[in-house]
């Protein structure tokens, strides 16, 4: 089959290639896959792996094959998935039951894709916060994957949602999906935060500390700046740093997810899609910080 395998002579360090079929458990179900969709964390991760390896945490497409134990969704039906025992951006991919999340007909199977890392990791980073209701809240990277869910999740949750980005430019259609401030950097933030949901690191993560009021709560959810940040002292009144990961088992909370979509509480901005023959342009536009929300790629 063919898979897009790790191969640091290639621009992007990516390249379509043949590749081993995955191996199948019985707990587990084989998807042809349609549609994957790029998350940061993967593409920079994909560079340390040795040439060969096939990366991709999400995929949509069609089981192939039921898993073998009798659970899960049936042959034909239309899921997405993310953390299968093999890399995602492949023609089929092997993943257990409790990744995948069955794609009811209105969902457009490409929007889908991009739901399991970026939508649950900001739903899980807003649930683990706590009451959120009335809040103010700080997305920083609000303008990429993970950003653009928690802005509209927050807003569901009652919370002022202040929007961080890194240009005027890549605030544009923030305040649409409800953030109450779009700023650029730090700039014009007023504390107290009660809540921040942090994707840069380094110098912006401390100052973001300093801004934090009495009981606030940073999720350090990513390290887009890939500084280090350097706190003098965390002494004071009291305030938390947590170390952030998504974790296991997204299924239930990718349908939940899908069900804000078909209630049109939540929207999939979808900034760059097309096929997966262009992985290194769609690559360099994410990280050249030029994809408005998602990059979904077509199988074809
Ligand atoms: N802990 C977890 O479980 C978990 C789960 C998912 C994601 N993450 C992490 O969360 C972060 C965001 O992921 P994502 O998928 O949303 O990424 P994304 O869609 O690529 O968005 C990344 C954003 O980071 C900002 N950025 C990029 N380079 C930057 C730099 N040098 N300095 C400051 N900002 C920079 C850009 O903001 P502007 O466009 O405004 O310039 C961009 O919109 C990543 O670090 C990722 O690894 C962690």
């Amino acid at each position: 089959m063919r898979a897009l395998i790790v191969d640091p002579d290639a621009k992007g360090g990516l390249r379509l290639a043949e590749a081993p079929e995955p191996e199948v458990r019985a707990d587990q179900a084989l998807v042809s896959v349609q549609h994957l969709a790029l998350n940061f964390g993967d593409l920079n991760g994909a560079r340390a792996r040795p040439a060969g390896f096939v990366p991709g945490w999400d995929a949509s497409g069609v089981v192939l094959q039921a898993a073998a134990n009798g659970q899960g969704p049936a042959v034909g039906a239309r899921v997405v998935t993310t953390m299968g025992t093999q890399g995602g951006w492949a023609e089929r991919r092997a993943v257990d039951l409790d990744e995948l999340a069955v794609v009811p007909d209105d969902i457009d199977l490409g929007e889908a894709a991009t739901l399991p890392v970026a939508g649950v990791t900001a739903l899980r980073a807003l649930r683990r916060s706590g009451a959120l209701i009335g809040r103010r809240v700080l997305i920083t990277s609000a303008a990429g994957g993970v950003g653009r869910f928690a802005v509209q999740l927050a807003a569901l949750a009652g919370a002022h949602v202040i929007a961080s980005v890194g240009s005027t430019a890549r605030g544009a259609g923030l305040a649409e999906l409800g953030a109450d401030e779009v700023l650029v950097g730090l700039e014009g933030v007023s504390a107290p935060l009660h809540v921040v949901l942090d994707n840069v690191g380094g110098p912006q993560l401390v100052a973001v500390w300093a801004l934090l009021g009495e009981g606030g709560l940073v999720q350090c959810i990513g390290g887009t700046s890939q500084q280090e940040a350097s706190f003098r002292s965390l002494v004071g009144m009291q305030r938390s740093l947590n170390a952030f990961t998504k974790g296991p088992r997204s299924g239930e909370d990718i349908s939940y997810l899908m069900r804000l979509m078909q209630s049109g509480q939540l929207r999939v901005e979808v900034g760059w899609r097309g096929s997966w023959t262009r992985i290194a342009e769609a690559s360099e536009a994410l990280f050249g910080r030029q994809v408005a929300g998602k990059a979904v790629l077509d199988v074809d």
